[in-house]
């Protein structure tokens, strides 16, 4: 299940053009920062972990732009980058809590002459990666428990490889518990607009073989009122202190069906996941994308020219609706809300 979604090769970044699956599995070299970028805009790489490690890599891009060995100069210019790497896009705050460890080396080394910071900064990138494979793993084998012989499973989006450095959240879990040699089937919800659902997570299922089902996002309900679902797993962009937890459009009301029919819905999240500046959901940014995403599929017209859309890429599940977050750190059960300060002090 490993898929190495994003890599550091030879002074670029390597990562799977996920834009282009599941036709082809291919892959894009990013030379400078500006690359990532568009990289990152056009959901070529995406996912919240993924976007936490194409942060850091990001600047060791833009760093390697900089030719003085000023510290002052060097510092402004670094600031810069990382400003710029944050344009990119606003929800899923990995991406901010790793560029915020990418600063953190420059303030906690205040001695440091510019070679060294380079070095420091190329280890704290390559940590962020790595970790991202460590606690993708915790959190499989961790999540793995909740799944018994015999379960059908729901998904939404893509949590897996794809949307990490290699392994997955709730795709993770899956994985876990496959290697545990437990029986269990999926549906995947295509996740319109963009078809995560379907063009990746049901790709990556299908390549390990797992038994997969592939629905319309509006069929979920009628399969819960069927009893067919014993549980949801979601992966998450944000996550608030008091628990709720932003992730792709269409898990918020995922949420509220599993409630409705007493299907437990679990969050399987990082601690790189929680944004520890925010008290509730509310405050989540939410990303608005262009209306083609909606009048469009695969570049043919669905809708008539010039209809008006609305096309949230996000929605926010408020943290009575979630059974339990699963972390690298263990299970945080229901009220999740109670549990979240002790895990962010560990
Ligand atoms: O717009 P995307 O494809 O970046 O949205 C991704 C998701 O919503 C994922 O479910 C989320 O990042 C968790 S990934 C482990």
């Amino acid at each position: 299940m490993a898929i190495p979604t994003i890599k550091w090769i030879d002074n670029s970044v390597r990562i799977v053009d996920q834009t282009k699956l599941p036709g082809k599995l291919t892959f894009i070299n990013c030379k400078d920062v500006k690359a990532l970028w568009k990289a990152i805009k056009v959901l070529s790489v995406r996912g919240a972990p993924a976007l936490g490690a194409a942060a850091g890599f990001g600047v060791l891009l833009g760093i390697r732009k900089i030719k003085t060995n000023n510290r002052k100069i060097f510092e402004q210019k670094f600031l810069k980058i990382c400003d710029y790497i944050a344009t990119s896009r606003p929800t899923a705050v990995n991406l901010f809590n790793e560029l915020e460890r990418m600063k953190n080396v420059v303030i906690d080394n205040p001695k440091d002459t510019v070679s060294q910071l380079r070095i420091k900064l190329k280890r704290q990138a390559f940590e962020i990666s790595e970790r991202d494979k460590r606690v993708c793993r915790k959190m499989g084998s961790y999540g793995a428990t909740l799944i018994k012989n015999g379960d059908t499973l729901l998904t939404v989006c893509n949590a897996g490889a794809l949307a990490t450095v290699d392994y997955g959240t709730a795709l993770g879990v899956m994985y876990s518990a496959k290697e545990k040699k437990k029986k269990f089937k999926v549906y995947v919800c295509e996740t319109r607009p963009l078809l995560q659902g379907a063009r990746l997570t049901a790709w990556e299922l299908s390549r390990e073989k797992i038994d997969t089902t592939l629905i319309c996002d509006n069929m979920a309900a009628t399969l819960m009122a069927q009893g067919k679902i014993d549980m949801i797993l979601a992966g998450a962009d944000r996550i608030a202190l008091n628990g709720d937890a932003a992730n792709k459009i269409g898990t918020y009301g995922l949420a509220v069906l599993a409630n409705y029919h007493k299907v437990p819905f679990y969050i399987v999240a990082p601690k790189s996941t929680f944004d520890a500046n925010i008290k509730t959901g509310k405050q989540i940014p939410i990303e608005q994308r262009g209306s083609m995403e909606i009048t469009h599929i695969a570049r043919n017209q669905i809708a008539p020219k010039g209809i008006k859309t609305y096309n949230p890429a996000f929605d926010v599940t408020p943290h009575q609706l979630i059974s339990a977050i699963v972390t690298e750190e263990g299970i945080l059960r229901s009220p999740v809300k109670k549990n979240i300060f002790g895990l962010l002090k560990k």
